[in-house]
């Protein structure tokens, strides 16, 4: 762990996950310093903060941020329990760059660490907490499910998965929870003309299989306990779905 206000980031790549590529946030390398203006722009925060509301996460406890980019959902973990001893993982040095400038200037303590989602750099039953958000569809189909045996793996008894990403049973339908979305009217209009930018954003085949059951059915596979959607809602760029598991 680091001391108060210490912000690491530790390279745990094999030599062989050095040349592997990754699907970075904004899915060009180059616009990483849009990053965080475009996520903050589109509304993506709110999101963060759910995140963080859904896992309820208690003091002292030990949370993964797993694809963290920038940092954004471990600054909200933090923001909603400050005493959380929090790290984040992602493949991308630059990001992981840009989220331990961030922590330093707002003075928290943040682990960061550069690697894969299937391969979590965290020992057996270590964590309370694996979190992730909007990057399982930054995932191919083996690394989905390397990601969900991991978390099985590195959670201890009781623990808890919570990811939020596109997906989920909500496309189309404007069937939010009471969280922001629209079902007709102005907000229908407004999905429609924002179509053909939603599906550049974020492509329909990398969301496919997190449609419908796609990641309750995942985690289920891994050995989850009582894995299933606890929140959706129709966010500008597209459906978004929370799911939650337990490791039994
Ligand atoms: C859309 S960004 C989301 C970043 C952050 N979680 C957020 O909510 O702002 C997707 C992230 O997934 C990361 N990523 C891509 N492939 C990955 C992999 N195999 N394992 C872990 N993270 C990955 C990318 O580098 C990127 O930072």
């Amino acid at each position: 762990m680091t001391s108060p206000h210490e912000v690491r980031v530790v390279d745990h790549r094999t030599p062989e996950e050095r040349g592997r590529s990754f699907l970075p946030g904004a899915g060009r390398g180059w616009l990483l310093p849009f990053y965080d203006v475009l996520t903050r722009a589109a509304a993506v925060r709110p999101l963060h903060r759910r995140v963080a509301e859904i896992a309820g996460i208690g003091p002292g406890q030990a949370v993964l941020d797993v694809g963290c980019g920038t940092g954004n959902l471990s600054f909200a973990v933090l923001a909603a329990e400050p005493t959380a001893r929090v790290s984040g993982l992602d493949p991308d040095g630059a990001a992981l760059r840009r989220a331990a400038r961030k922590a330093r200037r707002r003075r928290v303590s943040l682990d960061l660490g550069q690697g894969y989602a299937d391969r979590l750099p965290a020992a057996d039953a270590s964590l309370d907490h694996v979190v992730s958000s909007l990057a399982l569809h930054h995932v191919d189909e083996d690394g989905r499910r390397g990601f969900a045996r991991e978390a099985f793996r590195v959670l201890r008894p009781g623990g808890r998965l919570t990811i939020l990403d596109f997906g989920g049973a909500g496309h189309g339908a404007g069937d939010d929870h009471g969280t922001g979305g629209h079902g007709h009217g102005r907000g229908h209009a407004l999905r429609h003309l924002t179509g053909p930018l939603r599906s550049r954003v974020v492509p329909a085949e990398l969301v496919a299989p997190n449609l419908d059951d796609g990641i309750p059915l995942l985690l289920a596979e891994a050995g989850f306990e009582d894995a299933r959607e606890v929140a959706r809602l129709d966010h500008r760029f597209g459906p978004v779905t929370f799911v939650q598991a337990t490791r039994p």
